[in-house]
């Protein structure tokens, strides 16, 4: 074989809890992740060339070490011992670069599967993900996928029962926010309000959809800028406004998602809010 492609599905948080800050800098989270399907496209061709090579279709991104998915093939080579001179990767990007949905981990995912089906090394997805946690910490659990309780740094993955089919929109406003500043603010600040991840993961085994969405809750928005958090909670309000059950930021945001169990109210929504955020998404749960 000498060409593969592998989707690399977005993620959102339906929760994110920082517990506490480790001696290593790193934070110990619960985030219960869900994977959905606005994503990327990974194609992984063995060719003629002499070197590794990245292209993409967003020419402001990295295309060396500095890339996710670069980092990940290396990542890899060290574990397995293949030869990656022949290697280019094309990434076909349509997830928001910055945005709190794990498009760069997602890659890095992507091309660590497909790496195993081009090479034939035949690694189990959980030994894929420990690769990837070297590359970045949400890395593993885009490996994995799904619906998932990721603990520790990020990399502690439990599969939960499948959220049930519902529609979510995606909304990213013009503006992005560093993770390491987030997590720094969150450091010194003191939570007032916590997700109730109990009730969360109690609702998805009981398929409680309503149950789920009331409870989707980031303790990051607390932290949040004033300015950024007011931007954040007008596209709350659209959300909700528009018929959401519930709706919530992503990882340190600015992704802003609501979810629906009716699609026409998740299509006026994203109808309403693409008019002032052109990175406005409509996706399902994958
Ligand atoms: O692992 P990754 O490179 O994605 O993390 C980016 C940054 O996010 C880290 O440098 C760190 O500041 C912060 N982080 C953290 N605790 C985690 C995950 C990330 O403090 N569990």
């Amino acid at each position: 074989m000498t060409r593969w492609t592998e989707p690399a599905y977005a993620k959102i948080n339906l929760s994110l809890d920082v517990l506490s800050r480790r001696p290593d800098g790193y934070h110990e989270l619960r985030m219960v992740m869900q994977s959905v399907s606005l994503c990327d496209t990974v194609t992984l061709t063995l060719g003629e060339a002499d070197r590794l090579t990245l292209s993409t279709n967003l020419g402001f991104l990295p295309v060396d070490g500095k890339n996710i998915a670069v980092a990940a093939a290396q990542a890899f080579a060290r574990r397995t011992g293949v030869n990656l001179d022949r290697l280019a990767i094309r990434i076909d990007k349509r997830i928001p670069v910055c945005a709190g949905t794990a498009g760069g981990s997602s890659d890095g995912a992507a091309v660590l599967r497909g790496l195993n089906r081009l090479f034939e090394t035949g690694l189990t997805a959980r030994e894929l993900a420990e690769i990837g946690e070297a590359v970045g910490s949400d890395v593993p659990y885009c490996v994995l996928g799904g619906t998932a309780l990721a603990e520790g740094r990020g990399e502690v993955l439990t599969p939960l029962p499948p959220l049930e089919p519902c529609h979510l929109v995606l909304c990213k406003p013009a503006f992005a926010i560093s993770t390491p500043e987030l997590y720094q603010a969150i450091d010194g600040i003191r939570l007032r309000c916590r997700p109730d991840t109990a009730g969360l993961l109690r609702a998805l085994e009981a398929r409680d959809l309503d149950g789920a969405a009331r409870r989707m809750f980031n303790v990051f928005e607390q932290a949040l800028p004033p300015k950024r958090r007011a931007a954040v909670e007008e596209i709350k309000n659209t959300l909700i406004q528009h018929g959401a059950l519930g709706a919530c930021m992503s990882g340190s945001g600015p992704t802003v998602f609501g979810l629906f169990r009716d699609q026409d109210a998740a299509q006026e929504a994203a109808r309403v809010l693409k008019s002032s955020y052109a990175d406005t998404f409509l996706c399902q749960p994958v």
